[in-house]
């Protein structure tokens, strides 16, 4: 009833409008575009560090409902933590009234769990030995035995691989291509198991990425302890192995959640992300639960507000699978409606507990021209409110990277993950010096009292600035170059947070 008397409001206002201000055109609704425009510190105003943690507080204790099945909190998707998640952000922006359009977009995602892995070459077992993410299970879950054979190269090719490969657990050099490609490889020439060793410093964990029927169980070593290994098989010494991997693999629906402004222009439109999901290990709170409730609170907030253009918020599924949403979203648009993103703005992490201001360092150079300019609306930001910034790199490593693959600017904020804070940074922003920025990244204590408040209030009140400054105008902004199609400007190593190569 409401609705029905909104738009006959909006006829008679069309038509009054349309002869006092004939060259003036408004495409918004009466109901919104009564209201003021948004303003970056009106909205700012808006936002407090108490609604960001009672939605906190909210969200692990929907993390709680995935404990019957997986002994502790999380909203990995499929698990009824992110279920809940999901009907969550759904209900709050339907109970915004019809401020927004909001769709579900369901795409087919896989998620993988490893239970247990066990690899013994020779007498010994490698003390650094991880399973690599969606790697499939050993042959019945069970340990497989064979000789360790040395693969030519980098196991990139077929040709690579010697005919007694067969029967044998692979040992290949890390480089050059995705381990999922050496995996198949592998299992193509008929290993029962294959172990990738890092040519760098360090263990080696990543993950298989899409899944492939010829994939075989996969292990990462470090190049230290696979070193007396190579060694003695190019002795021609054998050295019998065992492999064990228990772990499904498995194909599920999920669904991105998107609400976009009835209101403003929506050839124009500025977007932004967090992802709403976390990974297997821990509730995801600072990951991303400080970006998916920054943009719950902030369209909350909006719809206060009139907007000159569209305003797109998404919360993005399976991101920690490998930014299984994000990609899906991008590659189901048309070049049109692909053009009418004006910009892409990643939000992923902002309340480490032993934070940096951390700001995308992209730049027109090698990213879809406009992300520079984004980038210095948040360096700006910092400078006013009289805080160090530092750049990171824009290296795939979220959400954002579809969308620069294919010629929508981007960029965005973080406050840290795995990485060290050095002493620099800790002058800079306070904290420890050599600890992570966020000692709980994709682990069981990432829950809420993992949070910074007083960072993320402060990011919390840049998104709100970010949205506020393009929702009114793109005056300054680079005009939108060409659609493009899954360029990578560099070889990059990450596609989400995981190791691809
Ligand atoms: C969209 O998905 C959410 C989350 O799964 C759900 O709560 C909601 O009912 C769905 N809405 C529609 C229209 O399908
Ligand atoms: C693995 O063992 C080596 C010595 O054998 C040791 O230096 C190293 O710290 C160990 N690494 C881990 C992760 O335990
Ligand atoms: C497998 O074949 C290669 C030569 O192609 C040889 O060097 C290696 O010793 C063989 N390994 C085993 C376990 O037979
Ligand atoms: C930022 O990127 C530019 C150009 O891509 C590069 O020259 C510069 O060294 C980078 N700065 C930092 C701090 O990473
Ligand atoms: C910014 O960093 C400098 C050191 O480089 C430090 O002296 C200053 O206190 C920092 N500012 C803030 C607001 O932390
Ligand atoms: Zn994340």
């Amino acid at each position: 009833m409401h609705r029905s008397l909104a738009i006959l409001a909006l006829s008679s206002l069309a038509a009054a409008s349309a002869i006092q201000y004939p060259f003036v055109e408004s495409s918004q609704p009466e109901t919104i575009s009564n209201k003021p425009l948004v303003s970056s510190n009106a909205i700012q105003d808006d936002i407090s560090s108490d609604k960001l943690l009672k939605r906190a507080k909210h969200l692990f204790k929907l993390a709680e409902l995935a404990i019957d099945e997986y002994n502790h909190p999380t909203r990995v998707i499929g698990s009824q933590g992110h279920v809940a998640t999901l009907d969550y952000i759904y209900a709050t922006l339907a109970g915004l009234g019809d401020y927004y359009d909001i769709s579900n977009q369901t795409f087919p995602a896989v998620m993988g769990n490893v239970f247990e892995y066990r690899l013994v070459l020779g007498d010994s077992s490698p003390n650094s030995t991880a399973a690599m993410s969606l790697t499939p299970p050993t042959k019945d879950k069970e340990p497989v035995f064979g000789p360790l054979v040395l693969v030519a190269n980098e196991g990139c090719d077929s040709s690579d691989y010697p005919a007694n490969v067969t029967g044998s657990v692979a040992f290949i050099r890390r480089g050059t291509c995705p381990f999922g490609i050496k995996s198949e490889n592998a299992g193509r020439a008929g290993a029962i198991a294959a172990v990738v060793y890092n040519n760098g410093k360090g263990g080696l964990s990543g993950t298989l990425g899409q899944p492939s029927k010829d994939h075989v169980a996969t292990f990462g070593i470090s190049d230290t302890d696979a070193k007396p290994y190579i060694e003695k098989l190019q002795a021609g010494e054998v050295i019998e192995s065992s492999a064990y991997i228990d772990a499904i693999v498995e194909s599920i629906g999920t669904t991105n959640i998107v609400a976009q402004t009835k209101g403003g222009d929506p050839d124009n439109c500025v977007m932004l992300g967090g992802h709403s999901d976390s990974v297997t290990e821990g509730p995801g709170i600072n990951d991303d639960g400080t970006g998916s409730l920054t943009l719950l609170e902030i369209a909350t907030q909006l719809v206060k507000y009139s907007v000159n253009n569209c305003v797109r918020f998404a919360w993005w599924a399976g991101e920690e699978e490998g930014l299984l949403g994000s990609d899906y979203y991008v590659s189901q648009l048309s070049d049109e409606e692909n053009m009418k993103i004006r910009l892409f703005m990643d939000y992923d992490m902002l309340a480490s507990p032993n934070y940096a201001y951390q700001v995308y360092n992209a730049s027109n150079a090698v990213n879809p021209v406009g992300s520079q300019e984004l980038r210095d609306l948040y360096t700006e930001y910092y400078t006013v409110h009289g805080q160090n910034y530092t750049y990171i790199a824009f290296d795939g490593r979220s959400d954002y990277d579809g969308f620069i693959r294919n010629g929508i600017p981007g960029g965005g904020i973080a406050t840290g993950a795995e990485g060290i804070k050095t002493r620099k940074e800790a002058e800079m922003f306070g904290g420890t010096e050599g600890e992570w920025f966020d000692h709980c990244y994709h682990q069981l204590c990432d829950t809420v009292d993992n949070l910074n408040m007083e960072a993320w209030e402060l990011n919390a009140k840049l998104v709100a600035h970010s949205v506020a400054t393009y929702a009114v105008s793109f005056k300054g902004f680079p005009e939108r170059t060409a659609v493009k199609h899954n360029v990578l400007s560099e070889k990059s190593l990450y596609h989400g947070s995981k190791l691809i190569m």
